[in-house]
Parts: structure tokens; sequence; C-alpha cells
């Protein structure tokens, strides 16, 4: 049976991390809401439980609480600090205010346990935290310190409790990798054999539980999530059973629809439909400049052509291919809204599509665990390596109202940035590259005369999980070339910037 670890999430920034990183070492692993109730878990699969960081202190009334029941789960627990807090103040021991924050880099000191093995006596960690552990629990041991956190870790190895106050899943904590691995491999005796791969079978048997003998109409973009998702529904169900929707909303990339549909057909053995819904999407949009009512009216289009789909086939379900750090961004899980991704949480009240007919097999994973299953699905490495492309397309890169006339500018300056990053070998590094019409007319003279145009930015980012990201680092004579490029052949461009901002502080995006 396949181990897996439950990481109970008290609303934290890098919750997503910890169960990124459990996966990472070859640990299935599910982030659940802290209050889920146990007996809906803590099966027989169960080899240990992680309880994360959060905003709150234990102390509050309304602070997220579990009872002493999560020790007698005959597993170990390892928490992370909240918590850690959480831990010392169940089993009755006392936490104090630091009274100032300690926030970012710390050299942590350990004593040689379970937790530390393979780690240095002083090692570099990330803290972020305003209370603290004072008295520790009967029975329970300091395992680490630093020079303003005297109770750094704890532990009662007997019991098998854990407790540390720094992050270990960030990268800043420079040997947090190895102190996860020593709870995972020499506490929780894990085997890590996981693979992303692996999983494959229980989502076709979930996707079957929850479908039953249903129709599906599926959400397909040509990105390699929903690629993914159709592929796997498409092996799970019956030969009938699936309709995959690709919905041309009048926002793709320079004649993408005509590629991904074409790829589609060839490659995977899909049932697509392509619907040309442009007018529709653009005639909704006329004079909204706001992102999130983009966003918005863009996620309730999409549902209605779905439905319109479903009523043709009988279908219940709506199959889509939401991955983890769109509910991440969307502000899931007591984590604060960036932006409303646009296949997330946005069904009308009204919508014919039930809450429990939502089938998102990949909600709980990454881009990379998605590709991987792709992969391991037979999805074409052209299609499992696609940039990503936001739901709602270039609505979010033409910033404020939107015209056919700066969706045409805006495609064929996007298009020769993507030509020349491809012709100078330079789309391995990048994880998303494209241009933006930034509503900013600028003054230029081209020949002899003025001119009063648009500028474009170019934007083109590394990243590991769209969660951070940096500016890709595009070589001069590049950048040159695209900016002649573009001006010379797009009418209404006279100035091209390229964009140096990380994520954070800012979005790749820039709506
Ligand atoms: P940001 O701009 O938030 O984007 O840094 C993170 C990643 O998500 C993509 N993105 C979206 N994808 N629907 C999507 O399917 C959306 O509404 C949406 N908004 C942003 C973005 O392209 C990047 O890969």
């Amino acid at each position: 049976m396949q181990q897996k670890i439950i990481v109970l999430d008290f609303g934290g920034q890098y919750n997503q991390l910890i169960a990124r990183r459990v996966r990472e070492a070859g640990v299935y692993c599910e982030l659940l809401p802290w209050n889920k109730p146990f007996s809906q878990w803590a099966d027989e699969s169960l080899a240990g439980v992680i309880l994360t960081g959060g905003p709150n202190s234990v102390y509050e009334d309304a602070s997220p609480r579990l009872g002493a029941e999560i020790f007698t789960l005959g597993v170990p627990v390892l928490g992370i600090c909240y918590g850690m807090q959480l831990i010392n103040y169940i089993l009755g021991g006392t936490v104090e205010s630091a009274g100032v924050s300690e926030y970012g880099h710390t050299m942590l000191h350990t004593a040689d346990t379970v937790l530390f093995q393979s780690v240095d006596r002083t090692t570099a960690v990330f803290m972020n935290h305003t209370d603290r552990v004072k008295d520790v629990p009967d029975g329970f041991r300091i395992d680490a310190w630093t020079d303003n956190c005297p109770v750094a870790a704890f532990s009662n190895e007997a019991k098998g409790i854990y407790g540390v106050q720094f992050h270990p899943e960030v990268r800043h904590t420079l040997q947090g990798v190895q102190m996860l691995r020593n709870f995972l491999f020499h506490v929780c005796h894990c085997t890590g054999d996981y693979r992303a791969e692996d999983t494959i079978e229980r989502m076709l048997s979930e996707i079957r539980a929850q479908v039953g003998s249903d129709k599906v109409v599926a959400g397909l973009s040509g990105g390699v999530d929903s690629s993914v998702a159709c592929a796997l529904a498409n092996r799970a169900l019956a030969p009938g059973q699936l309709t995959c929707v690709f919905v041309d909303h009048g926002l793709l990339r320079y004649h993408e629809a005509e590629q991904v549909m074409a790829t589609y057909r060839d490659n995977l053995g899909l049932n697509v439909i392509h619907i040309d819904a442009s007018e529709r999407f653009l005639k909704a949009l006329q004079g909204v400049t706001e992102p999130e009512r983009k966003r918005k009216i863009i996620g309730e289009l999409f549902v209605r052509v779905f439905e319109e789909e479903a009523a043709k086939t009988g279908a219940t379900c709506l199959l889509q291919g939401t991955i983890y750090p769109d509910r991440i961004e969307s502000g899931m899980g007591g984590s604060a809204t960036i932006k409303s991704h646009h296949n997330v949480g946005g069904l009308p009240k009204d919508s014919i599509f039930k809450k429990d007919k939502i089938v998102e097999p990949l909600a709980n994973l990454f881009k990379d665990e998605v590709r991987a299953v792709g992969t391991a699905l037979g999805i074409p490495h052209a299609m499992v390596w696609r940039q990503p492309f936001p739901g709602p397309g270039l609505s979010v890169r033409v910033i404020g109202d939107i015209t056919q006339e700066k969706l045409d500018i805006l495609r064929l300056c996007d298009h020769i940035f993507l030509e020349e990053l491809e012709n100078a070998g330079l789309m391995q590094e990048i994880w998303q590259s494209f241009a933006v019409l930034t509503g900013a007319q600028t003054v230029g003279c081209m020949g002899d005369g003025r001119t009063y145009a648009n500028c474009i930015a170019l934007r083109a980012v590394t990243s590991d999980d769209a969660m951070t990201s940096e500016a890709a680092e595009i070589p001069y004579a590049v950048l040159k070339k695209v900016t002649s490029r573009i001006i010379g052949e797009v009418r209404g461009v006279n100035r091209v910037v390229y964009d140096v901002t990380g994520k954070p502080p800012g979005t790749i995006e820039w709506e």
C-alpha cells in the first residue's frame, strides 16, 4: 500500500511547499484543512502528520486548535512554527510573545538528534514568527536554539512528537530538505518510492467514482493542465462519456486555435469540439478595464458555453484542469486572493453543474507533477512542455479595455518575440515569455515625423512552479533584434521595454 503523509493546513504562507518537499522526497502527501475529521484521512496508509505554520497565536480565542487526539493516531507528528506552538499548547507547555517578530535568516544551533542527523551543528534557517515556545511540556527535550529563540526545536522521541520554530520547507533554510528527510525516513520510516506518475491509477479510480455513468464535458484549453486532465478522463471513462470542448474566446495567440486543434486530433485521440465564441467574449468584455472583472466575466462565459454543450450531450459533470497553485492564488485555504484564476470558484450560482460534479483530478498537483503525469500518459513532449498560458488569454495582457485592433497588435508582437527566443535557442530555460500591450502611448520619431503610438512590454521569466519567478536574463542582442523587428513590422507600436520585475513583488502576468 502507498504510504502517505498528511499535512494539516493552519493557513501559513509556505504550506504548499511542505507538501511539495515531501513529494519531492518520494513520499505521497496531501495538504488538508486543519479541521478535516481524522476519520476521513487517518487510515492504515498514514505514516506521519505535519502541522503547518499559520498567522494566529495559540492563545487567541478564534485560533484553529486541535485536541490531544492528534497524538493518538499511532504515527509521528511534526509541528512547524504555529504547528510547534500548538503542540506545546496542547501538551501543557507555555507559549509567549517574543515582543518583536523574528523574520529572515538566523543561525541555528542543533543537538545531535534524529531530526538533525547529517545537519551541521550550526546552520542557517529561515524564521518568521512573533510567538515562541517558553516552557516545553513534560518529557520533551530542547533540540535546537538560536540567539533569540531558546527553543527553536523540541521533541519527545518516545512519543514520536517533534516541533521546529523555523521553516525547513523554504530554500533559505539551507539544510531544511535534510531535516524533512530525517523526519520522513528516520522517524516515520517511509520507503520513498512514490513518483508523481504513480498517482495515475488512483486518479483514474477517483474520476470513475465521482462520475459514475454520467456524461462529462471537459474544458480543453491547449495547455498542459487541461490536456492531462482530459487524457486521464479519456482513459478512465467509457467511450462516449467524455466530450472535450475547446473554446476559442478570441483571446488566443497567433494561429493558436488551428495549432491546438491539430495536435489534439493527431495525437490524443480525444473527442474534441471546437467552438468559436470570440464575438461573444469580446462583446461581454467591451469597455471592461478592471482585471478581476475581466477574469470573472471570462470565467462565467466559459461555464455558459460548457453548459450549452452539456445540454446537447446530457452531461452533468464538468471536468477542469485546475492545479494546486491556481487554487492558492485564488485565495483558497485561508491564503490571500492575489488573482481569481478563471477556473477557480467562478461557477455562477445558477449553474447546471453542481459542486460535487466538478471534476478536478489535478487539483492537488504542481505543474511539474502534472508534466510528469502527462509524460507517463504518453502526451507528446511539445504539449507537455508548452509554456503555461492563462485561461483569460490575451485579455490580461492588454492593459485596460480590449479591442480587436489592440489584440491584433499584441498577437503580432508576441509572435515576433517568441519566434526570436526560439531562434536564439532560449526557450528551454524560460518558464513563460510573452508581450504585453501596456496601454501607454508614447512619443517617438520615425523617418522624419513624430509618432504617438503604443508601448509594448516584453516579459520572460524563469520559475519552478509559477509561485515565484525571476526575470529571464535575455541577451541584449536578442532584445534589440526583437525591438527592431516589432517596431519595423507592427504598425501602431513605437516603443518596446523589457520587464525585469520578479515575483514577488510582481506577478508573472501584468493583470
Ligand atoms: P501570476 O500572474 O499570478 O500567474 O504570477 C501565475 C501563473 O498562472 C497563470 N495564470 C492563470 N492561469 N487562469 C489560468 O489558467 C488564470 O486566470 C490565470 N492567471 C494567471 C500565469 O500565466 C502564470 O503561469
